[in-house]
């Protein structure tokens, strides 16, 4: 595989967590990096029956073997990444770049009362946005400064790179998604800054002459979080009785949901340079094929749906998810 580069192609959400952490064990990757806004996105991972809901440390935790390391373009959060590590007791293969800027509170407490973003955009309330201005004006403070995160200092773009020349697999984990994207999104609906597969390999130092593969995700419907457009919406009420009803991993908030959207797909998959796609939760479509691993399970509609996918989008659907656990999923690669 090389270097794989996963990104969400709606509005965040879509279980990139689950198909990084399948990922990192099917391929025996060696180097899981997370790019990204910061700890503003929640990537939900599944396994051994517990539950992480992860903002900092990479999904590709769950192979015990990965290093796990975040990009010079990350904000970190220093009490997250502490608390993360922690729980996912990867203290010793954990790095973060001295180049990552660092949330602190004047953002948290910024993000969560000004009135455009709180109002308007709004935002998860993570400090995320205030941050990477201070960035901007050079004025954040960076990871390097922090004595609680000494420890973890690392050479990101050297050690990607490196893996690369050893031609050991590398795993770029991208977050939020292609349409909350500062650039592609709906300004001003959007997160804070591009997130798209370019700007993850940036995130992480990696040149798009390294990249192999640009694996979108897509989810079996369309949800999002905050303002802004989102054709097709259905009620919350309407979004309950179809299963569609989600709750936010880092706010809580119940999701906004709509049906599959073939254009956006499309649109993604060209904004990303893709050349795969994974379709996640298939089974709360066709509850049929919960945990199947096997394409050949899938029923009739099921199979209707992937292969209108595969046309309308002109890209192979290579990986489904049939479940929450890291191994219900069917891969055709
Ligand atoms: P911010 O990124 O917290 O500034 O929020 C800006 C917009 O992006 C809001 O609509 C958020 O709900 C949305 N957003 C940011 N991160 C994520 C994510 O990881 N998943 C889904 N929506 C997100
Ligand atoms: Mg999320």
């Amino acid at each position: 595989m090389g270097c794989t580069v996963v990104v969400d192609g709606f509005f965040g959400d879509t279980g990139k967590g689950k198909i990084v952490s399948y990922l990192a064990i099917a391929d025996d990757v060696a180097v899981c990096a997370r790019a990204g806004v910061g700890p503003n996105a929640g990537h939900t991972v599944v396994k051994d029956d517990r539950v992480y809901k992860l903002r900092m440390v990479p999904c590709g935790f769950v192979n015990p073997k990965t290093l796990l390391l975040i990009g010079p373009g990350v904000l970190v959060n220093p009490d997250i990444v502490l608390k993360e590590v922690k729980e996912t007791g990867t203290d010793k293969r954990f790095g973060l770049d001295p180049q990552c800027a660092v949330i602190e509170p004047k953002h948290i407490e910024l993000d969560q009362s000004d009135a455009n973003l709180k109002n308007v955009v709004k935002t998860t309330g993570t400090g995320t946005g205030p941050c990477n201005a201070d960035r901007v004006m050079r004025v954040a403070k960076m990871a390097r400064e922090i004595a609680s995160l000494k420890k973890y200092l690392t050479d990101v773009p050297a050690v990607v790179n490196g893996a690369l020349d050893d031609d050991k697999n590398v795993l770029i984990e991208g977050t939020q998604g292609t349409f909350i994207s500062l650039y592609h999104g709906q300004y001003p609906y959007v997160t804070s800054k591009d997130i798209c597969a370019s700007a993850a390999c940036s995130d992480v130092g990696v040149g798009p002459t390294r990249v192999d593969e640009v694996v979108l995700v897509c989810k079996a419907y369309v949800t999002r979080v905050g303002a802004g457009d989102l054709e097709g919406e259905i009620g919350p009420e309407e979004a309950k009785r179809r299963g569609w009803d989600e709750y936010g991993t880092v706010t809580g908030r119940q999701r906004r949901a709509a049906p599959f959207n073939y254009s956006l797909a499309k649109r993604a998959a060209m904004i990303n340079g893709a050349t795969q796609l994974a379709i996640t939760k298939l089974d709360v479509l066709f509850p049929e094929c919960k945990g199947s691993n096997s394409y050949d399970d899938l029923g009739v509609e099921a199979r209707a749906f992937i292969n209108r996918i595969e046309e309308q989008v002109c890209l192979p659907v290579t990986l489904i998810g049939t479940g929450p656990n890291y191994n219900e999923i069917i891969d055709r690669r």
